[in-house]
């Protein structure tokens, strides 16, 4: 299955909404001006939000990626895939380890939406190192499987993948131009780099060949979040 080639338009930044509460996150999203930024929604905050707080978003004019990174059989990673995307996701995210026949169905399932959302696959994930790998019986290091896997996700009909600042230049490279990175673990110049431990700035990751940057403490924690995202926005250098 050949993927869409996708072309990023509008914000670049996407925030993670990481709150433990929808309210909690709500209050944060009106402070946020859709035309500056989309927002993600995890798995706790979706946990207690559910697909209402993705309708309220939406409704707020924010673009929502839902990343619950499906893994299962093809059929039930299909039927979330359709669910998700019936609740008016922008972007949904699946683990590529999943393999090629849960990537197709869930590509498949997303067909018959006239706007389907875009669907990108998590390679390794980025909490992982080399002996993690080997404890579950991979023997390659993290960025020969995260190729591999970003390779497969595309074969297997995903618009793109998630991965680390660092592994952009890579995938973009061997990927085409057309496929979505989207890259967490991304800290402006001067700011805490928190838990993260392989981050990048805004502007290394977009000269990396990220399309789309998660960013979630230094706006959501800072300040001023507004002037936060605004000086982020400002360093991708893509400010519209
Ligand atoms: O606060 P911070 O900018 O570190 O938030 C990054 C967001 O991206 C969090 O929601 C985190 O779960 C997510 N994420 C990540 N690393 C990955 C995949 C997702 O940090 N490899």
């Amino acid at each position: 299955m050949t993927p869409a080639s996708h072309t990023p338009t509008g914000p670049r930044v996407i925030v993670a909404l990481d709150f433990a509460s929808a309210d909690a996150a709500l209050a944060m999203a009106r402070r946020l001006d859709p035309s500056s930024c989309r927002v993600k929604v995890g798995k706790e905050l979706f946990a207690t939000g559910g697909p209402l707080l993705v309708t309220r978003l939406r409704a707020m004019g924010f673009d929502v990626f839902v990343d619950l990174k499906f893994h299962d059989i093809p059929n039930t990673v299909a039927a979330a895939c359709r669910a998700a995307a019936a609740d008016g996701a922008w972007m949904l995210d699946v683990h590529a380890s999943g393999g090629r026949r849960m990537m197709e169905a869930a590509r498949e399932a997303l067909e018959p939406f006239r706007q389907r959302p875009l669907l990108v696959a998590v390679t390794v994930l980025t909490s992982m190192e080399a002996a993690d790998l080997a404890e579950v019986g991979v023997g390659d290091d993290p960025e020969a499987q995260v190729l591999r896997l970003a390779r497969l996700a595309r074969d297997s009909g995903m618009d793109g993948v998630v991965c680390s600042p660092r592994e952009a230049r890579l995938l973009r490279e061997h990927c085409g131009p057309g496929f979505v990175l989207v890259t967490p673990g991304v800290r402006p110049p001067q700011t805490a780099a928190d838990d993260q431990a392989r981050i990048a700035t805004p502007a290394d990751a977009i000269a990396a060949g990220a399309h789309y940057l998660v960013v979630g403490r230094p706006i959501t924690q800072a300040a001023d979040p507004v002037a936060a995202l605004a000086a982020i926005n400002q360093q991708t250098g893509l400010q519209r």
